[in-house]
């Protein structure tokens, strides 16, 4: 295909027009379907264009609310953004369900992340223990000025620590560094820090080191794994309360307990299983304007920690008492990022009352649990396809533009027949041909 050079200071027409004459048949088409998506608001729309680079348009996600979630005895409408027909409605209905049994609990275990200064050192590791703990206080200190504001507030650099990784990668090395951003997500804080700790470190040690010996850093960036920044969220009630036939709530206890397991030792139901579960993770996390890809990296490292990919949920019959939780590592922030430039990122927060980290940590977590309740409560019992393909009704309808009148006709039917994708072709094809 057409190459070119110095894209990146195209205008934006001019960007639209140089795809548009030479990737698609209908140039005129194409260009029309990315203008469709431009804000009127010019404001607004150039803030979104700046978000990134060779901005073209913008793509839409739904933007929707799951209320009802009674979280540590206080109320949510949780913000989703989430193009799936079906993840909404189950997170609702799964925030009913827990409203009228005593709600979600949840707690934040800890809030530690990680940065990294990966270098190589070919000299005795005893050398560099030594070099590095005489270092230590010198290596934290060049950090001040960028540390100052986030230790105002309580946070900081908590840890500096030299590992050996000689074992793994020949001569390999880091300074593994643990950190408290308060609200933010941390990666600027975590990332400048890193890079003055490694400039420093360079500095010392080619004042210290012979040239052949001299370590060599090899990167500085903060790590997505984050092990200790974790959440819990559970619910329980007694199984007589799970559903109002007692033997009905004994076997769907069961089974829900049983499905949990499955997920625990079988990697094949167990990625679907967590797949249900960053449902409601995701979606959150998207509408807070948070990052999407750290969170869903950090959380399958998560599952797999033992090395085998498992659940991230459990769940138990304890002395008739039915238990349900999730136990999961999830970085987020409410403040610096998008979170207080994205009009909607903005309002998704306040909806949930301006929550602090660890709080939207919380309300994350509960979200991913719902979700997973939802799924296995649907497994267990009906299965899926009933709630997904009604939700998916409006997919297919959309697909042959019904009108208004079609749709009414349509739904009503499939109050009281199932869905499948034939039978909606069908039943409109019989509205249209009289
Ligand atoms: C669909 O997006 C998610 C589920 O497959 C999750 C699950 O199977 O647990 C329903």
């Amino acid at each position: 295909m057409t190459q070119i050079s110095g894209f990146s200071k195209f205008s934006k027409e001019e960007k639209i027009n140089w795809l548009a004459t030479n990737y698609f048949s209908h140039p005129q088409k194409a260009t029309e379907t990315l203008k469709l998506y431009w804000n009127k608001d010019v404001k607004l729309q150039r803030l979104h264009d700046e978000f990134t680079e060779n901005t073209l348009s913008n793509y839409y996600l739904p933007f929707g609310v799951a209320p009802n979630f009674l979280i540590n005895e206080k109320t949510y409408a949780i913000p989703m953004a989430i193009e799936e027909s079906s993840v909404i409605a189950a997170a609702s209905k799964a925030a009913k369900f827990w409203r009228e049994r005593g709600g979600f609990k949840a707690e934040v275990l800890n809030t530690k992340k990680v940065g990294q200064v990966h270098f190589t050192y070919p000299g005795e590791t005893k050398k560099l223990n030594e070099f590095f703990e005489k270092s230590k206080k010198q290596l934290l200190a060049s950090t001040d000025e960028i540390t100052e504001n986030m230790r105002k507030r309580g946070g900081g650099i908590l840890s500096i620590q030299l590992r050996d990784k000689t074992d793994s990668l020949a001569n390999y090395y880091q300074l593994h560094c643990e950190f408290e951003t308060l609200d933010a997500m941390g990666a600027n804080f975590i990332n400048s820090c890193l890079e003055q700790i490694s400039e420093s470190f360079q500095d010392l040690a080619s004042a210290h080191f012979s040239e052949e010996n001299n370590p060599e850093v090899i990167m500085s960036i903060l790590s997505n794994y984050v092990p200790d920044c974790l959440v819990r969220a559970e619910v329980s009630c007694p199984v007589s309360d799970l559903m109002k036939d007692e033997k009905e709530a004994n076997q769907f206890a069961e089974k829900f307990v049983e499905a949990v397991e499955i997920a625990k030792i079988e990697p094949y139901r167990a990625v679907t299983h967590n797949k249900g579960i960053m449902n409601g993770v995701d979606a959150v996390v998207l509408a807070t304007g948070n990052d999407f890809r750290a969170v869903e990296a950090c959380v399958h490292a998560h599952a797999s920690r033992n090395g085998t990919y498992k659940s991230l949920t459990t769940a138990s019959i304890e002395n008739g008492i039915f238990k349900f939780s999730i136990e999961i590592p999830l970085a987020l922030g409410t403040v610096g990022g998008l979170t207080s430039l994205h009009p909607l990122v903005k309002l998704a927060l306040e909806m949930l009352g301006n929550p602090s980290a660890k709080e939207l940590m919380k309300i994350t977590a509960v979200a991913g649990l719902a979700q997973n309740f939802a799924a296995i409560k649907s497994l267990v019992t009906t299965g899926i396809q009933e709630g997904h393909m009604k939700m998916h009704l409006m997919n297919i309808l959309n697909q042959f533009n019904a009108s208004i009148e079609e749709r009414s006709h349509v739904i009503e039917h499939f109050k009281s027949n199932t869905v499948s994708h034939s039978a909606v072709v069908r039943v409109l094809e019989q509205l249209r041909n009289g």
